[in-house]
């Protein structure tokens, strides 16, 4: 509908290697510092309207050369993904629902108009990429290699129009813990209405650089305020929809005395988080308690928090896991989330079960759990587990 419907991506067989003949040495990964580090490759895949995609490539990681008048840099046409390479403890590197990540950038392809690609295709060139790039996934259980899949206009005219160039680039780095060993520290929260990450009608749920750059100025004033993330408020009743660059959840006993979980819905603001999804599957298949996806305003909140029903607060997305909040600064008043005093222990039991599947999850039971759960919860790297699915070498599994 928005964008061209019918270019094919090259296939991944077609995808050629240039390796890199000056690898650069790995950094310490206790010193990491998030999105500074890059390793030695890079995957490119251009686009034309007049020839379609090009043949994927694998080279040396270097700049790019752009036209400075490419779309990208006027017009943000411009979308990213943030996923995550592990080294498991049995020292296969598994990548954690990867499909979810390349469904959320079709999705966001289309709504900027980029041309359509093909999400099995670029999940084999990124695995690729790995596979090449695989010492840089650090030998560490708090470390990780973060995937960076860009897509860029970089139609090379000052026209507000669709692109009619357009390029891939993945990038990868090795990234440390967010919360370092033992610790789960937690964090306080602006809350100011007069400030709005996205709008009905708007690009909220879309993964596009143009709704991130504007968020800055906001943290900073979080920053003054003493705060350390923004909650973004939105309309008049001033609904909860997310936490900094994560997701938010409540954990508390609803007005009917049940224990309950509650996340905003996917209505348009909120960004389907790989993490948010994980999160609900998770606490759907313990069925211990209520799961909900729906907007919360304010008043709910503060009423449940002044009543004593609030148990956990906490964000969720790919860099933390889950974060605690402890605290929320509202028209110049302080209110405490007892989050800590109360474990928080639903946030460290979604910590430690995700980390587990992210490093510690077996090859076991595969086929039956594939029946279950179409959607593949790790890929690992490994050529020898090659089962499921097209080309690629999966092998599922939450044991
Ligand atoms: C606005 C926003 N919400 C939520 C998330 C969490 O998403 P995920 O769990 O896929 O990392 C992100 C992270 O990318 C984000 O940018």
């Amino acid at each position: 509908m928005l964008s061209p419907s019918s270019d094919v991506m090259s296939p991944a067989a077609d995808l050629t290697i240039q390796r890199n003949a000056a690898c650069k040495p790995k950094p310490d990964p206790s010193t990491l510092l998030f999105g500074k580090n890059f390793s030695d490759h890079m995957l490119t895949v251009s686009w034309s309207e007049k020839t379609g995609w090009e043949a994927p490539q694998i080279k040396p990681f270097q700049n790019l050369s752009l036209h400075p008048a490419s779309s990208s840099l006027h017009y943000s046409i411009e979308l990213f993904e943030g996923m995550k390479a592990f080294r498991g403890v049995d020292n296969h590197i598994r990548l954690f629902r990867p499909m979810l990540n390349m469904e959320r950038m079709h999705r966001s392809a289309e709504r900027s108009c980029l041309p359509l690609f093909d999400k099995a295709e670029l999940l084999e060139c990124i695995r690729k990429l790995v596979e090449v790039d695989q010492e840089w996934v650090p030998y560490s259980l708090d470390a990780s290699l973060y995937i960076r899949p860009t897509f860029i206009g970089t139609e090379p005219s000052l026209g507000v129009s669709r692109p009619g160039s357009a390029l891939i680039f993945v990038i990868v780095g090795p990234v440390g813990p967010y919360f370092s060993t033992g610790t789960f520290n937690p964090v306080s929260l602006l809350a100011d209405p007069s400030f709005v990450r996205a709008w009905k009608g708007g690009v909220g749920a879309y993964k596009m650089g143009g709704n991130y750059g504007p968020t800055i100025a906001v943290q900073t004033e979080a920053s003054k305020r003493g705060c350390q993330q923004v909650l973004w408020l939105y309309g008049e009743d001033e609904e909860v929809t997310e936490v900094g660059t994560m997701n938010f959840f409540v954990y508390w006993t609803n007005q009917n005395g049940e224990r309950e979980l509650v996340t905003p819905g996917l209505d348009g603001l909120i960004l389907p988080g790989v993490t948010r999804q994980s999160l609900l599957d998770l606490a759907r298949g313990w069925g211990e308690f209520k799961v909900t996806e729906r907007t919360m305003g304010m008043k709910e909140l503060l009423a449940a928090l002044e009543a004593g029903r609030v148990l956990e607060v906490f964000g969720a997305g790919t860099a933390c896991v889950v974060c605690p909040v402890s605290e929320l600064l509202y028209k110049g008043k302080t209110y405490h989330i007892p989050t800590m005093e109360n474990g928080p222990d639903l946030a460290k039991r979604f910590f430690k079960e995700l980390t587990d599947i992210q490093v510690r999850s077996l090859q076991l039971r595969a086929a039956s759990f594939h029946q279950k759960h179409p959607n593949l919860w790790i890929i690992f790297l490994s050529m020898s587990n090659c089962i499921i699915g097209r080309n690629l070498n999966v092998f599922a599994v939450i044991a």
